[in-house]
């Protein structure tokens, strides 16, 4: 899928490498991310990329050791320094209030204003989906959930009075803005305009929720108007969920609120076969990004080599893409795509390799697809290229 790449150099402007920060974060993403940079690694050496990262240690064991959840001035850093960010997983149980994932994860996607979440649902092998139509064959799966990544029921905002008692109250504020609506809704057409998808579906709970859906309701109605080529429809979330199961080919864009968004990308994720496939990229059209798999830290399966890395490669290829390395993006998708096709998988997916076997297999596959590393000149040659008589 299309991100709407923002890194171009000006031309005449002196090349640098573009940089990528890396945070493994905590549990499996350290593991997913360890192979992701192996990968990348490979594409680097035989595409010629200029590709530099540094590996960030944010994360809970860097929280329980130092207090510090995201340094002071972070955000600012990484937009000035990088051109990317990889972002492994966090969560941790010896953290139960979260507090350095939401600092971290929500934190940037909030302070760097990555407001579009792109989640593509895509089955790679009909074998891994777990459902089947009638008549025995498998739905053709392909469509993105497109969320909204920074209002919503995220922000955070509310409280708990008379805490610990009988007449303890919760209070999660939701905030949706008119121009955080917009411009969600916006990034829907726009990705389905520039990937020739012809459906909009958006999901809300307007029949419950009347301020925020009504907001919702009244921005679809006047955005889609822009876009007269695209079909536009709504789908209570709920109604979206079963129909998910029972009508998944007939999706292409599904845009939602942070938190309904959140839900139906892990739903996708089952539809693919399993949240180890599935990739997504936090953006700010036209300027940052920060990749990382939908799926957490999960740690009922961490540190044992169980955890499927393919969905951090994805992810990687993601952001190869947002770079501007097109081919090397799409050689890692056909590495993971013939991988699974020939069984070279994790126990998620019904294999027996571990994380690591998983990687050395991607690796070789990226090898074979893009051209080996250019043999060194021989002296004359060097010579001759260096200008030398
Ligand atoms: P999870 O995604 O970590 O795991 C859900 C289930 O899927 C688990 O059974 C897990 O073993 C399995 N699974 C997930 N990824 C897998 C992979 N790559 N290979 C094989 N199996 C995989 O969700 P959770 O258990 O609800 O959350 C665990 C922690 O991760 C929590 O602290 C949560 O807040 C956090 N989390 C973080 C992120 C993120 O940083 N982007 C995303 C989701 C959850
Ligand atoms: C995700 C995760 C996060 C979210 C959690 C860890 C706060 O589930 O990236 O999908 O809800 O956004
Ligand atoms: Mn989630």
């Amino acid at each position: 899928m299309t991100i709407s790449p923002s890194v171009s150099s000006a031309p005449g402007a002196p090349s640098r490498p573009q940089r990528v920060a890396v945070i493994p974060g905590d549990g499996i993403g350290r593991e997913v991310i360890g192979v992701a940079l192996d990968v990348l690694d490979a594409v680097r050496a035989h595409a010629s990329l200029d590709l530099a990262w540094d590996v960030l240690p944010w994360s809970a064991d860097h929280y329980l050791a130092t207090g510090e959840t995201l340094p002071d001035g972070a955000a600012e850093q990484l937009q000035r320094d990088y051109d990317a960010i990889l972002l492994g997983a966090l969560g941790d149980p010896r953290v139960p209030n979260h507090a350095h994932a939401r600092d971290i994860l929500l934190g940037l996607r909030v302070k760097l204003d990555l407001y579009v979440n792109l989640r593509p649902v895509r089955l790679y092998d009909p074998s891994l989906c777990p459902l089947r139509t009638p008549d025995g064959t498998v739905p053709a799966i392909d469509f993105v959930v497109v969320r909204e990544n920074t209002e919503g029921a995220y922000i955070g905002a509310g409280g708990s009075f008379r805490r610990g008692t009988e007449d303890e109250i919760a209070v999660e504020e939701a905030i949706h803005s008119r121009r955080g609506v917009e411009r969600i809704l916006r990034a829907a057409f726009e990705l389905a305009r520039r990937e020739g998808r012809r459906r909009v579906t958006m999901a809300d709970k307007s029949n419950a929720m009347r301020h925020s859906g009504g907001l919702w309701q009244r921005t679809f109605a006047e955005v889609r108007a822009d876009y007269p080529e695209i079909e536009a429809e709504h789908r209570y979330v709920d109604a979206l969920a079963m129909d998910l199961i029972i009508h998944p080919a007939r999706y292409d864009v599904i845009v939602a609120d942070n938190l309904f968004g959140d839900i139906v990308s892990d739903l996708g994720a089952g539809l693919q076969g399993s949240l180890g496939l599935a990739g997504s990229a936090n953006v700010h059209p036209g300027g940052m990004a920060m990749f990382e798999p939908v799926h957490g830290s999960a740690p009922d399966i961490a540190g044992q080599g169980l955890a499927n890395p393919m969905a951090a490669v994805l992810t990687a290829a993601m952001m190869l893409d947002h770079l501007g390395h097109a081919d090397a993006a799409v050689a890692l998708d056909a590495a993971v795509n013939d991988a699974l096709n020939a069984g070279e998988v994790t126990p998620d997916l019904g294999g027996t390799l571990d994380t690591g076997a998983v990687g050395a297999r991607l690796i070789a596959r990226v090898g074979e697809a893009l051209s080996p590393p250019a043999p060194p000149l021989a002296p004359a040659e060097a010579d001759r290229a260096a200008g030398v008589r």
